[in-house]
């Protein structure tokens, strides 16, 4: 059974970007030391271009092969004018309201999200999936989510988009990894509870 890890940055109050998502003030904490973690511990979780930029355009992956992300996530890269932000992985987008992909290496989840992430997970293969985001479809997913990688970083919001936009309900998850960084990011990995 592959991986879900939903790996996702946050600040100390658990939000994931300002009510509408941005998280553009969260970037600068990306510095030297964090982007060399991500470097080696998690290059599929940086943009295609990303990588380019950083000359890591043939690093096999290490986690990873496929991405899944909503379709609201999606579009900050598409406003860019990037239709693949991902293309070293395979990638999924959850959508009900784009008629056709916007790329032929993207494809659509329309309808039974649930079950096409399960058909992921039961495929044979050492690498996951990430999931990439945003707060509706983790929220939609929680209960496929057997790992959580958070980068939170040393901010309070007050407000802003949770990371899981869902009612209320308890589910359990075991402390792994505890990863401390020189300008106060923490990085910390959960598995789900057996
Ligand atoms: N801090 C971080 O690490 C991080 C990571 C990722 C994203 N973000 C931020 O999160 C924000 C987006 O989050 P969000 O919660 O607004 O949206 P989202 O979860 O990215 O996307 C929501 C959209 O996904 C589609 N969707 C959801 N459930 C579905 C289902 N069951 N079947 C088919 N399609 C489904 C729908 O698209 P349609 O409306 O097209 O049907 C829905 O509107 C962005 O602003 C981004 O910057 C932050």
């Amino acid at each position: 059974m592959r991986k879900l890890t939903y790996f996702v940055a946050c600040s100390i109050d658990g939000f994931i970007g300002d009510e509408s998502g941005d998280a553009a003030f969260m970037y600068p904490f990306v510095d030297e030391q964090f982007l060399e973690f991500l470097k080696t511990e998690y290059p599929e979780t940086l943009s295609t271009g990303g990588r380019r930029a950083l000359g890591l355009d043939d690093l096999p992956g290490r986690r990873f092969d496929t991405v899944v992300q909503g379709r609201a996530s999606y579009e900050v890269a598409l406003k860019e004018g990037i239709t693949s932000p991902y293309a070293h992985l395979r990638e999924y987008v959850a959508s009900r309201t784009l008629a056709e992909s916007p790329d032929p290496h993207v494809e659509i989840i329309a309808a039974d999200l649930v079950a096409k992430v399960r058909e992921l997970k039961a495929e044979d293969g050492e690498l996951g999936i990430y999931l990439c985001g945003g707060s509706r479809i983790a929220g939609e997913l929680i209960d496929e989510i057997d790992e959580l990688v958070i980068k939170t970083y040393p901010i309070v919001l007050g407000t802003g988009m949770p990371m899981f936009g869902t009612g209320f309900d308890v589910s359990e998850f075991v402390l792994g990894e505890v990863r401390p960084f020189g300008n106060g990011v923490l990085v910390r990995t959960y598995s789900r509870k057996p």
